[in-house]
């Protein structure tokens, strides 16, 4: 073989190494990009020609996220086009007008799904949550129904998460913003995940957290790794994670231990059981009573259902924090200058008294003003696409013909989603759209019932849309709206933005960025009772 090719032609020779550099570019191309899976008829945003070009379009992606989605839907979506994005969370994503928006929620698991995404995530977890749908059904099911039961819970763990987290100090303070609001939402979602004694043991919620923060990063890391490199990397990453899982596994174990053998006895005896043998109506209960239900093995099962909830961690944390600090932002700084946040303050005194302080459900739905907030602040935070799918069907599939798109073939494995943050933002669909304004709902209210904020819409898909909709939306809104009672009934708070700096690609990649300072002080009793 060396004899015959030293044998050719310099000409020839020279033609076939240039061929050999151009395939080996092409191979090294694809397996460390999803750029080639975009059909070529789509328009890519924020892509010219240079080196190294989509991976450094998927980098730039961190800080001009907004912007590339809002050129995207306005260039391409508007005039019934889908457009291409490279994202760093994930292979490149194909933004469908909204036209398309009931065909996606439509489609079955077999077409679009969203668990090739998801796995990407929970493998760091454990690799057993692959394919596992147990957090989602719960959520979906026995959390939502119990709701109603829970809110003395909810409201038992907002008064001691405030109390210990921004403490009770009628001098005014400043403590990091999001920081902070993280543990206290740490705290009352894992109240109802694993009960009151965890949820108040502080190196639990640390790792709690800390699993939340260290996943994202290590995602992302992941993603930009060529694919054979993938399978060792993502071992080594999954043994940095036992840090994390270590100190979650130490707390839950003895917990999940007991919980698994009170259920297995209750279940052997379902009809001998009194009353008093009832278990605690929370996540882990359920979680448990579905595995042994559907007879899960037992011999990993412990370790299965801590991955559960700590997945059911990841899902939760960031985003709530991340809702909560904006709309506390919003609501301190653009809802004081338009007097919203007084109607939120006088709205949260008066059903927290008028209840005294032992609010139910009812008293949750009164909470109007505040739902008005949240969900204006919730429309206003959106960032990244929404309705993000995989392609799942091995023939990929086809969106209907039209003069526009032309009947678009999406290839399998291809990522699709709309331009949510767009959406939002669009005044034909939002009057006076990127002005911050809870009233609005007010408006919709006067003219026909309020729309919850868990209710979604092709104009409204901050929790998504369809059958894969946040399965957490309920709780979510009853949480936030009584700790916002709590906090304009209590507190006197200010937001100081942060100072503008250029953050780095790791500080955003760690979450570490400069953040909002919270100026906070507590009301006296005396002043509580005489507003
Ligand atoms: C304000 C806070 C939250 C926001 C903005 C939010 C938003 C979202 C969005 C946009 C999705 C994707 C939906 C889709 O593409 O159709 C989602 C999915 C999900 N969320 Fe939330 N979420 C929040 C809080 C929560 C909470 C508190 C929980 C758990 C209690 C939770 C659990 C989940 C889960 C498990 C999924 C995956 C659903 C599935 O696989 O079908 N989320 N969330």
């Amino acid at each position: 073989m060396i004899e015959v090719l030293s044998n050719l032609p310099l000409l020839l020779k020279g033609t076939l190494a240039v061929i050999v550099v151009l395939l080996l570019l092409v191979f090294t191309n694809r397996l460390t990009t999803w750029e080639y899976i975009v059909p070529k008829e789509v328009q890519w945003i924020d892509r010219p020609p240079e080196r190294f070009g989509y991976l450094r379009a998927k980098a730039r992606s961190f800080f001009v996220m907004k912007q590339n989605v809002m050129q995207a839907y306005l260039e391409c979506n508007k005039k019934g086009r889908a457009a291409a994005l490279a994202i760093a969370f994930g292979r490149p994503q194909i933004i469908l007008p909204p036209k398309y928006i009931r065909w996606i929620i439509d489609q079955p698991e077999s077409v679009l799904s969203m668990d090739p995404i998801h796995d990407e995530f929970h493998a760091f977890v454990q690799d057993g949550l692959v394919g596992d749908h147990s957090v989602q059904e719960v959520l979906r099911k026995e959390l939502t129904h119990n709701l109603g039961r829970l809110t003395a819970d909810i409201n038992d763990e907002i008064v001691d998460a405030l109390q210990a987290v921004w403490g009770d100090s009628p001098e005014w303070r400043t403590i990091p913003l999001k920081d902070s609001t993280r543990t206290i939402i740490a705290r009352i979602t894992n109240r109802l995940f694993v009960g009151k004694e965890l949820c108040r043991n502080e190196q639990y919620i640390r790792d709690a957290v800390g699993l939340g923060l260290a996943v994202m990063p290590e995602t992302v890391f992941q993603d930009l790794l060529p694919r054979p490199l993938k399978g060792p990397v993502s071992k080594l990453v999954k043994w940095i994670n036992r840090f994390y899982m270590a100190g979650f596994n130490r707390h839950l174990l003895p917990v999940v231990q007991q919980r698994i053998r009170d259920v297995k006895r209750m279940e052997e005896q379902a009809e001998a059981a009194s009353s008093a043998d009832e278990l605690p109506s929370e996540f882990l209960t359920w979680i448990v009573q579905r595995a042994i239900r559907r007879g899960e093995p037992m011999a990993d099962m412990e370790q299965r259902v801590i991955a559960r909830v700590g997945m059911a961690n990841l899902a939760s944390i960031e985003t709530t924090t991340n809702t909560m600090s904006k709309c506390l932002a919003d609501l301190t700084t653009l809802g004081e200058a338009q007097g919203y946040r007084a109607l939120v303050t006088a709205e949260a005194r008066t059903v927290l008294r008028e209840c005294q302080q032992r609010p139910e459900k009812k008293d949750i739905d009164r909470l109007g003003c505040i739902e008005n907030a949240l969900k204006e602040s919730l429309r206003l935070a959106v960032v990244f696409p929404g309705l993000i799918r995989q392609v799942t069907s091995p023939t990929g599939a086809t969106l209907a013909a039209d003069k526009e798109t032309g009947g678009l073939r999406l290839p399998h494995g291809a990522r699709i989603s709309v331009a949510a943050y767009a959406i939002h933002r669009d005044d034909s669909l939002w009057p006076e759209a990127t002005t911050y304004n809870p009233a609005r709902y007010e408006v919709e209210h006067a003219a026909a019932p309020r729309v919850p904020m868990s209710r979604a819409s092709e104009r409204f898909l901050s929790f998504g849309m369809g059958k894969r909709a946040c399965p957490g939306r309920f709780f979510v809104t009853d949480e936030l709206k009584l700790l916002f009672a709590h906090i304009f009934t209590k507190y006197e708070i200010k937001v100081i933005p942060p100072p503008p700096t250029t953050a780095g690609l790791l500080t955003e990649l760690t979450l570490r960025g400069p953040q909002e300072q919270l100026m906070i002080r507590r009301r006296t009793e005396e002043e509580m009772e005489t507003a």
